[in-house]
């Protein structure tokens, strides 16, 4: 199975930079891996004509608890799902600690995102402290549990799993390769015992054009999660052949 490399743009680009960035990455071709791209809201509807007769997918940086309703300033995944998105990102790091999102809220956006035939990619990961306590392990089988509380799936590709250690997001440093295969190892064990399903997991964290082969090369990394090496047409290419 060929991996899949998911840039998420966060709020990095200006409406400009991340149209002129869809437009060259609309035209690669010869490449490996499977490429979803997750731009901000305010292009989807443009990334869906731009990216139209291309095999790379559209994905969303977060969606809604609910379809629809009295909720100011969220996004439907049912909206999102009209504008051509198949994948949404939900329970990002950034989401919890700056926005404050807890475990029941990233469990009925997976619900609702699973609903509207959205995959959601559901991110997990420890903080610094909680691996210098040596409590990597409980602190991921907690959120896997809470996260996937009563979630039925049909598919094993209808969720995909991104193992981001918090301390390795955008510092620089990536776990080291043999690490991150062993944490996402138990990880997809752990979604298997509660779900029945073995899902794809992703590695995010630091990826660079210089380490990303490397990790691609280990068994239970299905793939990477990327964000700073996505915003950057060279890079972006160069990871869809790492
Ligand atoms: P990074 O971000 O690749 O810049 O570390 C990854 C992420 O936050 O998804």
């Amino acid at each position: 199975m060929s991996k899949l490399i998911v840039a998420n743009w966060k709020m990095k680009l200006t409406v400009e930079e991340g149209l002129s960035l869809l437009k060259e990455a609309s035209t690669f071709s010869d490449y490996k891996n499977d490429l979803v791209i997750c731009p901000d809201f305010l292009i989807l509807s443009q990334a869906k004509s731009i990216l139209e007769n291309t095999k790379i997918r559209l994905g969303a940086q977060n969606a809604s608890i609910s379809e629809r309703g009295a909720l100011t300033g969220e996004i439907s995944a049912h909206d999102l799902k009209y504008l051509g998105v198949k994948y949404v990102i939900i329970g990002h790091s950034e989401r919890r600690r700056i926005f404050k999102e807890g475990s029941s809220a990233i469990n009925d956006k997976i619900q609702t995102a699973l609903r509207v035939g959205l995959v959601p990619i559901l991110c997990l990961g420890e903080s610094l402290l909680e691996r210098r306590s040596g409590r990597t392990r409980p602190v991921l089988s907690s959120q896997i549990k809470s996260s996937l509380k009563d979630i039925k799936v049909k598919r094993s590709g209808d969720l995909i799993i991104a193992y981001e250690p918090v301390w390795a997001i955008g510092s620089g440093k990536p776990m080291s390769h043999d690490e991150a295969d062993k944490v996402q190892n138990y990880i997809s064990d752990r979604a298997l015992k509660l779900t029945g399903k073995r899902f794809r997991v992703l590695y995010g964290g630091s990826v660079a054009e210089d380490n990303a082969g490397k990790l691609l090369e280990q068994k239970h990394i299905d793939g990477l999660l990327v964000g700073g090496a996505s915003l950057k047409a060279d890079s972006l290419k160069s990871l869809l052949n790492a």
